[in-house]
């Protein structure tokens, strides 16, 4: 046991170090997760000890008690092994974040390819994710060298519930389901099940394959309750502000110039700005709540009225979002917390990107604007990508939350948003909602909320093909659901046509008069078809598109309008 806890106190040197370097999956890990060892008759415990870089074997029976004598188990039993979970990040994609123990397995103990060394975890791990998760290719293993073994796990997730914060690594038998594994732990009414269900988006009605999270008890019989336990844990051994962990890129800046506080308003200050919440300063109704028009200290504000309540995480991550400042994404001001809750933004004069397409009474948007649109918030976007840590992914860009100023400059609104409403406690206690907007959602998010950067360059790729063709993400031929087609569709089938550059030109926004080039538009369309790959590494990165766009503003007939 001693030794265990040696292990666990380093394992936080590890979790502690992800914080910063962690992005939008997970931001820090949890000292303990159990792995459930299937036991087949080569195994023994010394050896299964051994896989996961314990010395002795004895370490295991704390958390094995039906285990009475070690030299014989029987096969099938699951044996539980402890491993510290960390917040890890691909070699691949330094900002896709995970939960998962890497052991490391020296070479030397046999198996040269990821195949061999995975068949030793009785499906704990598989040679493609150690492939992923794994700097080496394949085939060139360095033969003395040690890979890491990664083993998946779960801390818990305060959304669904503070009780449970230590989980069980279960990979699924043949003919096991999830159902099937909870019920050996004790959960199995309908409301259990939905909480299992929480846990494990996406496994349900799976079978005999994949692995499960279940939370478990510990040695002592309890559950580990995920504030009490792992909280007062981090709290240790963690800085002790949520702030301090969370480091902002700051080298766009001048040196030695002082962050700004974001400003914290008064109900009051709100409530008099606004005249009561008066209806004239009502200027919309998002999914969220109301937003109103005021003038505070001096600034024009949107204030967006929130119902929700407000947690401590959620402080600590609405002040990580006032300090991210760019020229393409709308800026948060502050924030209210009494009483109710309120984000005060930069008020952004000229409507948004989906009204100017869409709305009546709007002018066209000419060619080069439009580009100049894309550009913009292609650039805000790479900024949360790429310059920010952790990295934001905002999950709900469309049209309709790209603002526009008056000179026609495109910002992003209601980054941080997707994040703040998770950790949150919205007050019609919801399930683990998905953020996003139908039309814009890649299939990886829509069926397994698997949260990515590249989510926002999907959801990109279609603002792109809106601002080509002024039609809606999802185009309703007849008014009915059932003959909604998406964007991508309808471009993806133009492009893939005998005369593409014929197709896309049917598509083009008619308000255009023709009046582009469209060798221009077709770069876009190859563009915005790459961005909605359906497979996430296909799509570009941001600061690809970015240079991708460059190059379209940088070329000729853009010469008049190109204002940098
Ligand atoms: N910073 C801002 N400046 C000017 N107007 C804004 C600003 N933010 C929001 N608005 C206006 O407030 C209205 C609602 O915005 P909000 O972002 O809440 O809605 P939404 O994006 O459509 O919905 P959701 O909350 O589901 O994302 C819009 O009509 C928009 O014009
Ligand atoms: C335990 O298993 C390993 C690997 O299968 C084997 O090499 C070793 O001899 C076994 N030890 C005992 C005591 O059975
Ligand atoms: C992994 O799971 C499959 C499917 O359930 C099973 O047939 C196989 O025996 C397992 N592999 C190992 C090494 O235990
Ligand atoms: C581990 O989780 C990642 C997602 O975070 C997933 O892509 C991968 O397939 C999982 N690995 C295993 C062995 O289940
Ligand atoms: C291994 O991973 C690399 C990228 O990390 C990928 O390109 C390659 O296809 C993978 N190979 C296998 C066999 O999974
Ligand atoms: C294994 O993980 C360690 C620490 O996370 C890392 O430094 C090392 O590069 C990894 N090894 C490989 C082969 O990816
Ligand atoms: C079990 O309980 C004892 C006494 O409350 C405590 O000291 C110990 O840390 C607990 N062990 C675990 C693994 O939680
Ligand atoms: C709000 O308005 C009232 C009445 O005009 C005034 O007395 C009060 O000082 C104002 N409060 C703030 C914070 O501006
Ligand atoms: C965008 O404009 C439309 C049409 O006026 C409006 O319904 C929507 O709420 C607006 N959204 C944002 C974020 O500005």
């Amino acid at each position: 046991m001693l030794s265990l806890l040696a292990l666990f106190a380093g394992a936080c040197a590890v979790a502690a170090a992800a914080v910063a370097a962690s992005g939008d999956g997970c931001r820090a890990g949890c000292p303990l997760a159990l792995a459930a060892y299937y036991f087949s008759p080569e195994s023994n415990l010394t050896f299964i000890a051994s896989l996961f870089g314990i010395g002795d074997y004895q370490a295991l029976l704390p958390y094995n008690p039906a285990i009475t004598n070690p030299d014989y188990v029987v096969t099938g039993d699951r044996v539980y092994v402890p491993f510290p979970c960390s917040c890890l990040a691909l070699p691949a994609a330094p900002v896709s974040t995970f939960l998962a123990g890497a052991i490391p397995y020296p070479l030397s103990r046999g198996g040269d390819t990821y195949d061999a060394v995975a068949a030793k975890y009785a499906n704990l791990t598989t040679a493609a994710w150690l492939n992923a998760t794994n700097a080496y290719p394949p085939k060139r293993i360095p033969g003395a060298g040690t890979v890491n073994v990664t083993v998946n796990c779960s801390c818990g997730d305060e959304r669904v519930s503070r009780r449970y914060g230590l989980f069980l690594t279960y990979p699924l038998w043949d003919g096991e389901t999830l159902a099937s594994a909870a019920v050996q732990y004790g959960f199995s009414s309908p409301a259990e099940m939905e909480l299992i269900r929480s846990y494990n988006p996406g496994m349900e009605g799976v079978s005999g394959k994949g692995i499960v999270f279940i939370p478990v008890k510990d040695p002592n019989g309890s559950y580990h309750p995920l504030k009490s336990g792992w909280q007062k844990f981090r709290k240790a051994t963690l800085p002790p502000s949520p702030e301090e962990t969370i480091h902002l890129d700051y080298a766009s800046q001048p040196e030695g110039i002082k962050v700004e506080k974001s400003i914290e308003f008064s109900y009051e200050e709100i409530f008099n700005a606004t005249q009561g919440f008066a209806m004239e300063h009502k200027i919309g109704q998002g999914g969220f709540g109301s937003v109103y028009y005021a003038e505070l200290r001096g600034e024009k504000t949107a204030i967006k009225k929130m119902g929700m309540q407000a947690t401590q995480e959620f402080l600590a991550e609405l002040k990580v979002l006032t300090h991210v400042h760019h020229l393409n994404l709308v800026r948060l001001i502050g924030y209210c917390v009494e009483s109710c809750l309120f984000l005060v933004y930069e008020f952004i004069d000229n409507g948004n990107l989906s009204q100017h397409l869409r709305g009546t009474g709007y002018e066209p948007l000419s060619w080069p604007t439009r580009v100049q649109i894309a550009l913009d918030s292609a650039r805000g976007l790479e900024y949360l990508h790429e310059h920010v840590a952790p990295v934001y992914v905002h999950r709900d860009i469309k049209s309709a939350n790209i603002l526009l100023d008056k000179d026609f400059r495109a910002k992003v609104a209601d980054f941080g948003l997707a994040k703040l409403t998770e950790v949150g406690s919205m007050s019609q206690s919801l399930p683990t909602r998905v953020a996003g907007t139908f039309g814009y959602m890649p299939p990886e998010y829509a069926r397994y909320g698997e949260v990515s950067p590249k989510v926002d360059v999907y959801a990109f790729g279609v603002v792109l093909y809106e601002l080509l063709s002024a039609k809606q993400a999802i185009v309703r031929s007849s008014g009915s659901v059932s003959d909604a087609k998406g964007l991508v569709l309808l471009f993806e089938e133009a492009l893939n046509a005998p005369d593409p550059m014929e197709a896309v030109d049917e598509l083009i926004d008619p308000s255009l008069r023709g009046d582009y080039p469209i060798d221009s538009a077709l770069k876009i369309a190859s563009l915005a078809k790459s961005c909605t790959h359906e497979e996430p590494r296909m799509r570009p990165t941001m600061r690809y598109v970015v240079v991708a766009l460059m190059a379209l503003t940088a070329s000729s007939e853009l010469h008049d309008v190109h204002s940098v």
